[in-house]
C-alpha cells in the first residue's frame, strides 16, 4: 500500500492533480473538502455546522474530518493506497492520521507540497468561483481568510512530515501537465 498526501494552499492544484494521479496509480481519493461539500448537499447536521464555518474561510473542528477520514478508511479495505487532498491540516490531524494508518499496518509514503504565489492563488479561486457554485469561492475576504488560516494552522503539516524526511516541495505554477509530470516522478523515486 502506498499512500500520498497532497499538500498546498487553497487553489494550489490539489483537487486538479488528485484526478489524474488516482487514475494512474489506482488510489482511493479522499479529499474532506468534498466530504464536507456531500454533507452539506444532503444537509446534515455536521453539514450545517460545517457551512457555517467553511462560507468564512475557516476550518471545521478536527475530530469532525478525523471522523470523517477514519470511516473512509474502514470503508475501503481494498484499496490499494490512499490519496489525501486537503488533510490533513493541522498538526492534530497528522498525528491522528498516523495513528489511523498504523492501525493498518501501514503509513504515509510521500508528502508532495505544492508551492503557488499568493496572487496567482487569489486569482485562480476567483476564476473558479465564476462556475464551481462553492461559497467560499465567490468573496475575496473570504478566498483571502483560507489562505491566513492555511499560514496560520496548515503550514505545521509540512513541518511535522518533515522530521520523518517525508516532505518534497513542488512549484505549483505551470501547465497541469508539466505540473503532472513532476509529481509522477517524485512518487516514483518513492515508490522504487
Ligand atoms: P477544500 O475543499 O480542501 O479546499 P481548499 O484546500 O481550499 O482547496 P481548493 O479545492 O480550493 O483548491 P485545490 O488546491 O484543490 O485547487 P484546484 O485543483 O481546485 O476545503 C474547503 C473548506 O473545507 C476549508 O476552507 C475548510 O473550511 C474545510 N476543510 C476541508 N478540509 C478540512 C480539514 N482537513 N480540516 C478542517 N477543515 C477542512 O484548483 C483551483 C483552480 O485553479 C481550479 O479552477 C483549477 O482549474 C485551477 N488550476 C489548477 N491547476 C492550475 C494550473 N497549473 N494553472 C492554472 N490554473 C490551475
Amino acid at each position: 500500500m502506498f499512500n500520498i498526501i497532497l499538500f498546498g494552499p487553497p487553489g494550489s492544484g490539489k483537487g486538479t492533480q488528485s484526478e489524474q494521479l488516482i487514475a494512474k496509480y489506482g488510489l482511493k481519493h479522499l479529499s474532506t473538502g468534498d466530504l464536507l461539500r456531500s454533507e452539506i448537499a444532503r444537509q446534515t447536521p455536521l453539514g450545517l455546522e460545517a457551512k457555517n464555518l467553511m462560507d468564512k474561510g475557516q476550518l471545521v473542528p478536527d475530530e469532525v474530518v478525523v471522523g470523517m477520514i477514519a470511516s473512509a478508511l474502514d470503508a475501503n479495505p481494498q484499496a490499494r493506497g490512499f490519496l489525501f487532498d486537503g488533510f490533513p491540516r493541522t498538526a492534530a490531524q497528522s498525528e491522528s492520521l498516523d495513528k489511523l494508518l498504523r492501525l493498518k499496518n501501514t503509513e504515509i509514503g510521500v508528502v508532495l507540497a505544492l508551492e503557488v504565489g499568493e496572487e496567482e492563488l487569489v486569482k485562480r479561486l476567483l476564476n473558479r468561483g465564476l462556475t464551481s457554485g462553492r461559497s467560499d469561492d465567490t468573496n475575496e475576504e473570504v478566498i483571502r481568510a483560507r489562505i491566513v488560516e492555511y499560514k496560520q494552522k496548515t503550514t505545521v503539516v509540512a513541518d511535522y512530515y518533515k522530521q520523518f524526511n517525508k516532505v518534497v516541495h513542488l512549484k505549483g505554477e505551470g501547465t497541469v501537465e508539466e505540473i503532472f509530470a513532476g509529481l509522477c516522478s517524485e512518487i516514483e523515486n518513492r515508490m522504487s
